[in-house]
């Protein structure tokens, strides 16, 4: 039978609780250690540089930042203030990736002063933008090109759309402006055209949408190669699932690895590309499990047809359920072994009838002061979270070995209040 009682990292959630307060967001540090390394183990093959690239946008801190850095993980940023975070942390810049849509001319400036190994161009005013700065810093940069290759992955099944119109990268389908970014590319003194980048969709759980995918990269760089361009790197981007409830059956990572390294190589021979180097990015898959977040529960409510329980935090510290009506599990955690009996509502605080962590779940009955514990909020909770109703954001600890510590302290109303001025009103023009 299982302990009545919560444990993560070794250490109990009443005292996570009493120690650092609720709602916490608390991190198995070995599990995301242990996630990385087999990302890590998994993602090689014998012919072909792999390289497993943290996607920080699932949760970035300088914490997250070292922990990848010493398992030896590139890490994928997507704005100055991720780029920021990483080179506070001392993580190695020749290990960053670059992405982004619409990078401003500050950050292609910061990306290039830092010497970040690899920038991923989004569209042709950025391509020029960024060479011109390359050129006048005198830096090489490595670049690769963000394609959208037409296959759309979204949970459990993928398609193949002939006209994508995602805002990210430049579709497979309008060649002319494909082969004008890389003409650019090449024509730049300072940028290395290295390979194509693309991103399919999250939460997947079909392998055959990475295979499509990599079949996909690898036609468009057969093209490529005929006409003097030939990349010598794919980055098939993130996806990867995760397990939320018992709906989900994430691909193990051995197996998600296997299938990406298997049909590049069999592309690359099948079709003689000078592909040398695969990279992967997967964010939720690293981040999301090893993350509970502990609420404290407070009144209850019975409606019609609904039994709410509410806690003290919600889409302030997670917008997903409201967002993309994202579902998870939770238990009571000092009663994880009573039996589930009431049919329940989990309600946040804020001020929004969508604001509901957990639309139903089975808990035993539980009475305000008790703690809930959600499970898989490391994944773009924390990195989404607002200070909507001046809620401050909620502390983060690292918990392994029977320990816990901060790595980001609760932020509190005078934090929320610092950011006010009363300043005189200045002629702007
Ligand atoms: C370019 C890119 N890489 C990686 C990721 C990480 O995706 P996931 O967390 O689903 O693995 C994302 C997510 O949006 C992305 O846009």
């Amino acid at each position: 039978m299982k302990e009545d009682v919560l444990h993560i990292g070794g250490v109990s959630a009443p005292a996570l609780a009493q120690h650092f307060g609720t709602p916490l967001i608390v991190y198995d540090e070995d599990a995301l250690r242990k996630r990385l390394t087999e990302y890590l183990d998994a993602f090689r093959a014998p012919g072909l540089e792999t390289r497993v690239v943290y996607a920080g946008k699932a949760f970035l801190c300088g914490a997250m930042a070292k922990l990848v850095a010493n398992a030896g993980a590139s890490l994928d940023v997507v704005s100055g203030g991720e780029l920021a975070c990483a080179l506070n942390a001392g993580f190695p810049a020749a290990r960053i990736v670059f992405h982004g849509n619409n990078k401003t001319p500050d950050e292609l400036r910061a990306a290039v002063e830092a010497g970040v190994g690899a920038v991923v161009v989004d569209n042709l005013p950025e391509c020029e933008a960024l060479a011109a700065i390359a050129a006048e810093k005198k830096r090489a940069m490595r670049v690769l090109l963000r394609v959208n290759p037409g296959v759309e992955a979204h949970t459990h099944k993928y398609i193949i759309t002939a006209h994508p119109d995602s805002k990210f990268g430049v579709s497979v389908s309008r060649p002319e402006e494909l082969y004008a970014v890389l003409g650019a590319m090449q024509a730049a003194e300072f940028l290395y055209f290295d390979g194509f980048h693309a991103h399919i969709g999250s939460q997947i759980f079909d392998k055959a949408a990475f295979a499509a995918e990599a079949a996909a990269l690898a036609a468009l760089a057969e093209d490529a190669q005929k006409r003097g361009f030939a990349p010598r790197v794919f980055d098939l981007g993130g996806g990867f699932a995760a397990w939320y409830t018992d709906e989900d059956a994430p691909i193990p990572v051995a197996e998600a690895c296997e299938t990406i390294l298997a049909a590049c190589k069999a592309e690359k021979e099948k079709r003689g590309l000078a592909l040398e180097e695969v990279w992967i990015e997967p964010g939720r898959s690293i981040a999301g499990e090893a993350g509970t977040t502990l609420y404290t529960v407070g009144w209850q409510k019975d409606t019609e047809h609904r039994h709410y329980v509410f806690v003290d935090g919600g889409m302030a510290d997670n917008i997903r359920p409201a967002l993309y009506e994202a579902k998870y599990s939770c238990d009571a955690a000092e009663k994880m072994n009573e039996p589930k009996t009431v049919k329940t509502t989990v309600a946040g605080k804020c001020g929004e009838s969508g604001d509901i962590v957990i639309d139903s779940v089975m808990l035993p009955p539980v009475e305000a002061g008790d703690l809930l514990a959600v499970y898989t909020t490391g994944a773009y909770c924390y990195s989404m979270a607002s200070n909507y109703n001046h809620l401050g954001r909620p502390a983060v600890v690292f918990a392994g070995g029977g320990k816990a510590r901060q790595v980001l302290r609760r932020e509190t109303p005078r934090d929320l209040l610092a950011l006010e001025v009363e300043e005189e009103a200045v002629e702007c023009d």
